[in-house]
């Protein structure tokens, strides 16, 4: 593996920041996650337009445009010899002195990690998973806004530790008024009666880029959409729930802390999504 760190590639095992980037000291940083299909990157301006605005709510300054950041993401999947790629962009605000002041940080450190794919099983879209809704609350955006797609990641850390030890594949956080706000690494949303419910942004969350397909594709399909604030009890009892993100794309939950979602099985509106969320990735490869 060959890693990209502010221009250069080096080698998995040669691939090192310093002890004094910010980002190790601080936790001072912001990321992406994207996802490559036969070495192509899937959405990348929506990506590049979050890392530009996660870059504008920490007030850091990039070494690069959108444009150049594709450019070196595409030559980390090419280098790496990759076609269907997981991809990890991180820019934390670099090394520089002991202290809290970015001030004190210069040059951003850049480094993206380009890796094979590991595709979730089959079953899982078939059975969906198992959530829990943790008592680690999201973060209040007035304290550090979920919007910004932050390295900055125990809160999500400990709703995950706290998942895990209820034996369940994702936590979901609620935000401070008690409502859903969104899974660890996901976006939440719920089927009432053919519509497609989804916490608001405004609820505290991050602005999901599979999140906003999926809102789109359901539209396309004819469902309504309301991006309306939902409690954990109006999770138990949906006709179904999904959590979307970029590796996962549609990934159907059909257990919430015990109670049984759907039937125990993938919903047919999920299904549906997923496959349109298909289509759209097979109409951008012929597009290009
Ligand atoms: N996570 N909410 C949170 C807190 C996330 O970390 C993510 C993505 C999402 C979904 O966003 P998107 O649809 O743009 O991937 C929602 C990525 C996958 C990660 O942390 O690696």
């Amino acid at each position: 593996m060959k890693v990209y760190i502010n221009g250069t590639f080096y080698p998995k095992d040669e691939a090192k920041v310093s002890v004094f980037d910010h980002g190790y000291l601080y936790g001072d940083g912001i990321y992406e996650t994207l996802r490559a299909y036969s070495g192509q990157v899937f959405k990348p301006g929506e990506h590049m337009a979050r890392l530009m605005h996660s870059a504008r709510l920490v007030e850091m300054s990039l070494p690069m445009d959108g444009d150049g950041f594709l450019d070196a993401i595409d030559r980390t999947v090419r280098e790496n010899g990759l076609s269907e790629a997981y991809i990890r962009v991180s820019v934390s605000r670099g090394p520089g002195e002991i202290g809290l002041d970015p001030a004190l940080c210069p040059v951003p450190t850049v480094v993206i990690i380009a890796k094979e794919f590991n595709k979730y099983p089959e079953s899982m879209y078939e059975d969906g998973i198992k959530v829990s809704v943790v008592k680690t609350r999201r973060n209040h955006p007035e304290c550090l806004d979920p919007a910004i797609k932050s390295t900055n990641f125990l809160n999500n850390i400990f709703a995950k530790m706290e998942a895990k030890r209820a034996g369940a594949y994702e936590g979901i956080m609620l935000n401070h008024a008690g409502h859903v706000a969104e899974g660890t690494i996901s976006n939440v949303f719920i089927v009432e009666n053919g519509s497609l419910v989804t916490p608001p942004l405004i609820a505290g969350i991050l602005d999901g880029v599979t999140r906003n397909l999926v809102i789109k594709l359901a539209e396309g399909m004819g469902m309504t959409v309301f991006e309306e604030p939902f409690t954990e009890a109006r999770m138990w009892a949906a006709d179904e729930a999904f959590i979307t993100n970029t590796t996962m794309e549609v990934m159907p939950v059909t257990d919430v802390d015990g109670h049984v979602v759907g039937g125990g099985k993938a919903g047919d509106a999920a299904r549906r999504l997923r496959a349109a969320y298909r289509e759209e990735v097979a109409r951008c490869l012929k597009t290009r």
